[in-house]
């Protein structure tokens, strides 16, 4: 069988050096505020798969619902010969569009791409593992700077799942989908999943569950600092809050300070106060209503061509095609 092979674009350097400038921009403005790709270290990455895991965090279950039902029909019209997933975290819907892709379909190569090193070689040999005829090469990259999609077979499909998009800002979501259509080929490929809107209460409950584990994972993020950056966070001084913007149809992550702190940060030499309520925003995760896919599709130069939901309407998942 063939080793997957893995090439990091995404040094731990660029990713040190990255980190150093957006705690700096963030944690000095106001409100204060953290990109959301340091969420994934090694602990991150496990959380967020347990995540996916609860009952109250029905967008994994709905979008594999649709994968499951759609994949065949997927692979006949795409009749795609390399898959390149983005933030491709746990192999489990990669193993449903390859089954389908590989099955009914010519597909040959698939270019899983993640910040995350361990979950990207993680995934990277349990598919190769699984389908021993297909080419897999893993990317550690970052897909908001400079993205590069694999010079794989055509036509190609570029897979983007699990709402990640939603974690986009709405200018940041433009920048990203032109970055791919600009890829791509005219007539190529492009497979987004995206959360819908729905009742304020279960999207609430999604971002909040009983059990805490997305408040651990929210947390996780004063970890990395502490560990990347010798800051002196006391995580379990925040408290974990989610609530729906409705005015801009998102969910917003936040960490709220339960008493007057002063954190340092040595390696930035930086000193940052909170005052007892300050909250830091840690992540939105915006819901779309198809309108708006379609919108943002066509702006970046695709056009809709399948728009796929689960039986509750909960999750969309469209196929767009690279226009010309
Ligand atoms: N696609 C999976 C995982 C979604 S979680 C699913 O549907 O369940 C988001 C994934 O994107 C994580 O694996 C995270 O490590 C990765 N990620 C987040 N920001 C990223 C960035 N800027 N560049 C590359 N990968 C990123
Ligand atoms: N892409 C996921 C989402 O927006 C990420 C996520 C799920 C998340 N739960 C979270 C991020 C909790 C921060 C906190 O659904």
């Amino acid at each position: 069988m063939p080793p997957a092979t893995v090439e990091v674009h995404h040094t731990s350097e660029q990713a040190a050096q990255a980190l150093r400038a957006d705690v700096i921009a963030g944690l000095t403005a106001t409100p204060k505020w953290l990109p959301p790709k340091w969420f994934y270290d090694d602990r991150g990455s496990e959380l967020f798969e347990e995540i996916t895991r609860l009952p109250e965090y029905y967008p994994s279950a709905a979008e594999r619902e649709i994968l499951a039902a759609k994949a065949d029909e997927l692979a006949a019209i795409t009749e795609a010969t390399a898959l390149v997933e983005l933030g491709s975290g746990a192999p489990d819907k990669a193993h449903l569009l390859l089954r389908a892709l590989t099955g009914a379909g010519p597909l040959r190569e698939y270019y899983p791409l993640d910040v995350s090193e361990h979950a990207l070689r993680e995934t990277a040999h349990d598919i190769a593992a699984a389908y021993p005829w297909l080419r897999v090469h893993g990317l550690v990259a970052d897909f908001t700077s400079a993205l590069t999609v694999p010079d794989g077979h055509r036509p190609r499909l570029v897979a983007f799942l699990g709402g990640t998009i939603g974690n986009l800002l709405p200018d940041e979501r433009a920048k990203f989908l032109e970055s791919v259509r600009n890829t791509l080929d005219t007539g190529e490929w492009l497979l987004l999943g995206s959360d819908l809107v729905k009742d304020r209460d279960t999207l609430v409950r999604a971002y909040d569950d009983d059990r805490g584990v997305t408040a651990e994972f929210n947390r996780n993020v004063l970890n990395v600092l502490n560990v990347e950056l010798g800051a002196d966070f006391d995580p379990a001084a925040f408290d974990h809050r989610a609530e729906w913007n409705e005015q801009e149809e998102w969910i917003e992550m936040r960490l709220r300070a339960t008493r007057a702190m002063r954190v340092t940060l040595p390696a930035l030499n930086l000193v940052v106060d909170f005052a007892e309520g300050e909250e830091l925003r840690t992540e939105v995760s915006a819901k779309f209503r198809r309108n708006r896919v379609a919108a943002e599709l066509t702006a970046a130069g695709f056009s809709l061509h399948s728009w796929w939901t689960d039986d509750e309407a909960r999750f969309a998942v469209s196929l767009a095609r690279a226009a010309g």
